[in-house]
């Protein structure tokens, strides 16, 4: 869809609700949570009606095992981990417009009047069927704390529910020596019963439907195989105390909870219903989610690809009355220093702790330019200092720094009278035009990595504007020369104030504070005359400070103990 085409359009932005069940990492920043961001601010400088909804995923059997383990309840486990990553997002400027979290009354509503509309459409089947049972424990075991050999590609921890290794999804029934991920005893076999979503049947509407939208590569792929194996019935009720209950006053329906990913997608909507409340206009989420014109974008990592492209629209569609997603840029993953996050082994950067230690906006930097978006990208500390010090410090933030110290020195801190420009200046002028509107395509594209590398170009070929247009020497020889260099270094300036703010919006913030703006004013201005002749400019602060040698050799020495020590305990094992 041509970006023309979606100015008229609402958009609905959702990134992947995180589970309340431990703290971000930068492998989730990278996946499901800054390329939205950087989407959304974006979209706002356009002066699009748009919105960005997100919240804590709060059910699910990994939050009961942590309650259990530590002795309190799933819902003080929630409480800790929803107000902590609440609070890591703000700190990171992620600016959701609202934040909820699915064990609120109106998230358990919404989620159980889906399930009563399928039921009582028919669409749903009882089924009795076999699930693993702990003796010691005397409850049902859920499927992702059963380990065992995937039949299909023979992986050796493979889960009840999924295959990591080859991503086919599982019944617990299907893995071979099946045991306890707990405390590796064998489970046993045992009857119960549940309420079946039969995906075959709504297959062939869900492939019309998705053959005819266009899809990013890993969507597609994943979703193709999926559809060619058949996608048969699949259980959307587990045997749980924690989760939003059957609603079904029926004796079979007695202490059992929709199945997360049933309820979790879901969530996406009881959250709008909640922003909407928040926003003092009760009915307003409709006019998102059952209006076709509105855009609908999931940002997601791709182990999630299967929810939001088939389980979540096939749901919609068979409920009736809401749109489907337009796009899912899901991204592939991070790693760290040439190795997979693990968060059991404490294998990971954790948000909370880098944003104790370093500012929010070379992180976005660094993740924005080393994206994961069409294949796994590494996270290394030295990358992480280049990118600041080689690139924000010493590209960005020198040209800044240097165009305002110059204009202070020599021009009393007021924007120069042009005068003439020369084709060089005019030319440079131009640039400020092109990038705007690349950068934009990017974004409207979600290619947050080559839109990263264009905002910066447009950095090197400042400084270059300056070096070449050598004002400290025209300043004595040709001042009207001077004059109209340091005019057009304080344009660029400006408008790399509203540019570089999806990206940068600490930095570009505090900018756009010494060169006297107001608020960024739109995404299209950028480029024309923001800053009029005469007017006075604030001293310049240092946007981006360096980060020392030894600052960065502590980090990489902490993550390579952790390293150390997880390759010792398999040793010992
Ligand atoms: O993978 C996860 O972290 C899930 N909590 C994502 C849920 S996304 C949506 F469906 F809510
Ligand atoms: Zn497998």
């Amino acid at each position: 869809m041509g970006s023309s085409e979606r100015k008229t359009r609402k958009i609905l932005v959702t990134s992947a609700l995180p589970y309340a069940n431990g703290p971000l990492h930068l492998g989730h920043i990278a996946g499901a949570y800054l390329p939205a961001d950087i989407y959304v601010r974006y979209q706002r400088l356009k002066g699009r009606d748009v919105i960005y909804i997100c919240g804590s995923d709060e059910h699910g059997v990994p939050i009961t095992v942590s309650a259990d383990q530590e002795g309190i309840s799933p819902q003080e486990v929630v409480d800790r981990y929803h107000r902590m990553n609440k609070e890591a997002f703000e700190s990171l400027g992620i600016s959701f417009d609202h934040y909820s979290r699915t064990s609120l009354p109106v998230h358990h509503e919404t989620a159980q009047s889906f399930f009563t509309a399928l039921f009582q459409k028919g669409d749903l089947k009882v089924k009795e069927s076999e699930q693993f049972y702990s003796p010691r424990s005397r409850r049902f075991l859920p499927d992702r704390y059963v380990e065992g050999i995937c039949p299909h590609c023979r992986y050796d921890k493979a889960r009840g529910d999924q295959c990591d290794h080859c991503g086919k999804w599982l019944e617990p029934a299907d893995l071979i020596n099946p045991r306890s991920k707990m405390d590796g005893e064998i489970p046993e076999l045992r009857k119960t019963v549940h309420w079946y979503l039969p995906m075959g049947q709504f297959a062939d509407s869900w492939k019309k439907w998705f053959e005819s939208r266009q899809w990013k590569d890993n969507v597609r792929n994943y979703c193709r195989g999926w559809y060619e194996e058949g996608l048969g019935d699949r259980p959307i009720t587990r045997d749980l105390h924690w989760g939003v209950p059957v609603p079904l006053d029926d004796e079979k329906a007695r202490g059992k909870v929709l199945y997360v990913w049933f309820d979790a997608p879901i969530g996406y909507i009881s959250a709008t219903r909640e922003w909407a409340d928040k926003v003092g206009d009760s009915d307003r989420w409709k006019s998102y989610w059952k209006d076709p014109e509105t855009f609908l974008v999931h940002f997601i990592g791709k182990d999630n690809i299967v929810f939001h492209a088939i389980l979540f629209p096939m749901i919609l569609m068979e409920v009736g009355g809401y749109i489907l997603p337009e796009a899912i840029p899901a991204n592939e993953y991070l790693t760290i220093e040439g190795r997979k996050i693990s968060t059991s082994q404490n294998y990971a950067i954790w948000l909370k702790d880098y944003l104790e230690k370093f500012p929010a906006d070379p992180l976005r930097y660094t993740l924005a330019a080393n994206a994961p978006e069409t294949k796994d990208t590494d996270f290394s500390w030295s990358q992480f200092q280049s990118r600041n010090n080689d690139e924000l410090a010493d590209i960005l933030g020198n040209f800044v720094n240097r165009s305002l110290t110059f204009t202070h020195r020599f021009f009393k801190g007021r924007v120069p009278e042009p005068g003439k420009l020369d084709e060089v200046d005019q030319a440079m002028l131009k640039a400020i035009q092109e990038t705007r509107d690349d950068l934009g395509a990017c974004f409207e594209q979600f290619e947050v990595r080559r839109g990263t590398k264009t905002l910066m170009d447009l950095c090197r070929k400042a400084n270059k504007y300056f070096n070449d247009k050598a004002p400290w020497e025209t300043r004595k020889t040709r001042p009207e020369t001077c004059a109209a260099t340091l005019y057009v270094c304080l344009q660029v300036s400006r408008a790399l104030s509203v540019l570089m703010s999806p990206v940068l919006p600490g930095a570009a913030e505090k900018l756009l504070r010494v060169l006297g703006g107001e608020k960024p004013l739109s995404w299209d201005e950028a480029g024309t005359e923001l800053l009029r002749p005469g007017s006075r400019l604030r001293k310049p602060e240092i946007l981006f400070q360096k980060i020392d040698d030894e600052v960065i050799q502590r980090e990489i020495e902490s993550l390579a103990a952790i390293a150390g020590q997880d390759r010792e305990n398999k040793k010992n094992r």
